[in-house]
């Protein structure tokens, strides 16, 4: 069964978050199933750079304002196909914003043109074999499925939401420049709200829509989660799916991690204290009775760090310390420094992207806080479970899924993993962290949730399967 994935992003040739992790590693995972994958990105410096000695398997003399080239090759173990259009995708800055975070202005076309390459080759006219199923991850892909709709032949789609906060609306005066009939500018199409939706687009024509965990696909339903679209979701509830994400268990595995100072396993986790140190060493945090809580993350309104900069007292007060390291929002990341500078010793901060701070995080703090005000599935959470760091997190969406909360039938039980509060909100987070101070001053205890979360299957066996599943049930 041949699959074209279409994506933005990919691990680990480009990314910005846990998208990217999941486009770089289904693919593998699904082999073994009998599914192949080709995945097609734009064709962004990196990509294209991986993709030097690829092959050209179509040309476009004309793709939204300049003439472009679809290139296939292996790199970084996937099958890829770049869409080398410099005048889309060559520039300097970000993926989608300039490096003053302002969105390119020509976005609709950026990712128009993705979709037009993908309903090509969806349509045979390429010299790449024509698939069987098209997968189209998050709005960047969504007008693949309106372009795939309109051609005389086309794939089987499956559309899937990695976060539906971010939905690619852009003014309705566009569409004559993107290339669709008139009639697609309506509510059976990809009219939305008066303008122009591509990830409304992406549901409406997709024969079987999915997000990434089930916690997340209820959710969505509902006017807070499904934030405008949560009406035509509802009309297509039998073709929605919520498959949890997996983590790829080689790049994020404790026992072989070049990024830890000392490597351990489930068997042994005496190597934790090393990293521990190296971690308050890189954070400048001194020995406390307390817990490290650590956090990886995007800044952002939707990972609730905010909250945690508010229960700050009450993390001080339960004797912990904080190693922050986040990206984003510069607002909090301010916000972060004072704190840090106003209690040296007890909060660390770092900013930036940097994986191997990230591992090391993983490796070395006591618990890891995921104070989510939404989240379609979260990869941190996963990553902790597998490193023993224990995850503390607010119970929605993929998180709700994937912790087991250390409640005392959990616990009598055996098989706690981690810490859930629920509401997202400041009262019930400070209880968390006093909670998690206390289960963490029972030595056992707190043992064997490390072990439970590494007992933990966090990898894509089980989901690749579903997925493969889904594809087969829909292939003609
Ligand atoms: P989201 O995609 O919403 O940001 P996920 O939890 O699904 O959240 O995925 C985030 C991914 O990005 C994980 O692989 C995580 O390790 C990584 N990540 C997030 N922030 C940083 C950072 N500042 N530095 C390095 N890696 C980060
Ligand atoms: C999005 C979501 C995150 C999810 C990731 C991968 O970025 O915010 O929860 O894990 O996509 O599906």
């Amino acid at each position: 069964l041949n699959v074209l994935a279409v994506a933005s992003e990919a691990y680990p040739l480009v990314k910005t978050g846990g998208l990217a992790d999941v486009v770089g590693a289904l693919p593998a995972a699904l082999e073994p199933t009998g599914v192949r994958v080709q995945t097609l990105l734009p064709g962004f410096g990196a990509v294209l750079h991986a993709l030097r000695d690829g092959e050209i398997v179509a040309r476009f003399d004309d793709l939204f304002g300049g003439p472009a080239a679809a290139v296939a090759g292996r790199a970084a173990g996937l099958e890829v196909i770049a869409i080398d259009a410099p005048h889309l995708y060559a520039r300097p800055g970000g993926l989608y914003a300039d490096a003053g975070g302002r969105d390119w202005p020509d976005n609709a076309f950026r990712f128009a043109a993705l979709g037009r390459v993908a309903a090509e080759i969806g349509r045979g006219a390429t010299a790449l074999p024509a698939p069987d199923v098209a997968h189209l991850h998050d709005w960047q892909s969504g007008f693949a499925a309106a372009y795939m709709a309109h051609a005389e032949r086309r794939p089987r789609i499956v559309a899937t939401i990695h976060n539906i906060a971010f939905q690619g609306s852009f003014p309705a005066d566009l569409l004559p420049r993107l290339g669709l009939p008139p009639q697609a500018m309506s509510i059976e199409g990809v009219e939305y709200y008066g303008g122009i939706g591509f990830l409304k687009a992406g549901i409406y024509y997709a024969d079987r829509i999915t997000t990434v965990s089930p916690s997340y696909a209820s959710e969505i339903l509902e006017p807070a989660g499904g934030m405008g679209l949560e009406g035509l979701l509802r009309s297509r509830k039998r073709d929605v799916f919520g498959i949890l994400n997996g983590i790829d268990v080689e790049v994020w595995d404790p026992a072989t991690d070049p990024a830890l100072e000392m490597r351990y396993s489930a068997k042994d986790l005496s190597g934790r204290r090393l990293n521990k140190r190296a971690l308050s060493e890189r954070f400048r945090l001194a020995a406390s009775a307390g817990p490290t809580f650590g956090v990886v993350s995007r800044l952002s309104a939707q990972k609730g760090l905010d909250l945690l900069a508010d229960a700050m007292p009450a993390l001080l007060e339960a004797g912990a310390n904080l190693a922050v390291l986040g990206a984003g929002d510069v607002a909090l990341e301010d916000r972060f420094r004072a704190l840090a500078e106003t209690h040296p010793g007890r909060i660390g901060c770092a900013f930036g992207y940097d994986e191997t701070l990230a591992h090391l995080i993983q490796g070395g703090a006591d618990a890891l806080v995921v104070p989510s005000r939404f989240e379609p599935c979260g990869l941190t959470q996963l990553c902790a479970l597998r490193y023993g760091a224990v995850p503390v997190v607010a119970r929605v969406g993929g998180l709700a899924d994937t912790v087991i909360d250390a409640n005392p039938v959990a616990i009598a039980a055996g098989v706690a993993t981690g810490v859930q509060f629920s509401p997202a909100g400041r009262g019930a987070l400070e209880a968390a962290i006093r909670r998690t101070a206390a289960l963490y001053a029972d030595q056992g205890t707190w043992a064997r949730l490390q072990r439970n979360g590494m007992a933990t299957d966090v990898s894509w066996a089980a989901s690749a399967k579903v997925y493969a599943q889904l594809f087969r049930d829909l292939a003609p």
